[in-house]
């Protein structure tokens, strides 16, 4: 909501399961996901913004709207510097003070939190999470719902995989393969996921 009011954008409403007030932070709560289609009937031409953090469950509520047909927007804050040249896909969210170069390509549905850096000709896959205070140098590539964790750092042109986590300030200096927990400086492999947690 941040995002959207520092560019005066009109928020219509905010879903959520937890809460059966009428309004949080000044804007009518139009309830949970039992109310899902009673709202996308009455906001056929709304843009939604799918603002989860973790990357599964993101995914899980985006593909229940996408099967609405329902448009999906970008909530990118006024302080974030874009260029002109890089692409940004729908439902992303770019948070305060965070930078994308020339030549990026951000996926959908993807979040750059808080200051994090994206340089030129990085290619961030749908889904992907790059927490606060990441820095992602030139021509790096991130995969399909993978999550970056707070601080780390990767060198140009270093490949990490799908649905792999990161951890906070780790440095990436090689590759890192599909579905694996790497941490530290230089990040090394620590873990391996059973199963894709798409
Ligand atoms: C990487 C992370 C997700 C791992 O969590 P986890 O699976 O619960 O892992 P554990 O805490 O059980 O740690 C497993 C081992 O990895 C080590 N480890 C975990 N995170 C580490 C990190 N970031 N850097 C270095 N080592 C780390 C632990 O010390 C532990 O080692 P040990 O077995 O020798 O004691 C978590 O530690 C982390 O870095 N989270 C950052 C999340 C983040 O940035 N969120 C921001 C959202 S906006």
């Amino acid at each position: 909501m941040d995002n959207l009011r520092s560019n005066g954008e009109d928020i219509i409403g905010v879903m959520d399961d937890r809460w059966s007030e009428e309004e949080w932070r000044g804007v009518p709560l139009l309830g949970g996901l039992d109310q899902f289609d009673r709202v996308v009937r009455q906001h056929p031409n709304s843009l939604y913004i799918i603002a989860i953090g973790q990357n599964a469950a993101r995914k899980k509520i985006t593909t229940l709207f996408e099967e609405k047909n329902v448009r999906f927007g970008k909530a990118i804050h006024s302080s974030a510097v874009i260029s002109a040249d890089a692409h940004i896909g729908e439902g992303t969210v770019i948070m305060a003070n965070s930078v994308v170069n020339a030549d990026a390509t951000i996926g959908r549905h993807v979040i750059i939190n808080t200051a994090a850096t994206v340089d030129h000709d990085c290619s961030i896959k749908d889904y992907v999470h790059l927490s606060p205070g990441v820095h992602l140098a030139g021509g790096v590539e991130i995969g399909f719902s993978t999550h970056v964790g707070i601080a780390a750092c990767l060198i140009p042109q270093v490949k990490i995989g799908r649905n792999a986590v990161i951890g906070g300030g780790a440095c990436v200096i090689r590759n890192i393969p599909d579905c694996v927990l790497a941490v530290g400086c230089p990040a090394k492999v620590i873990k391996q996921f059973q199963e894709s947690k798409e």
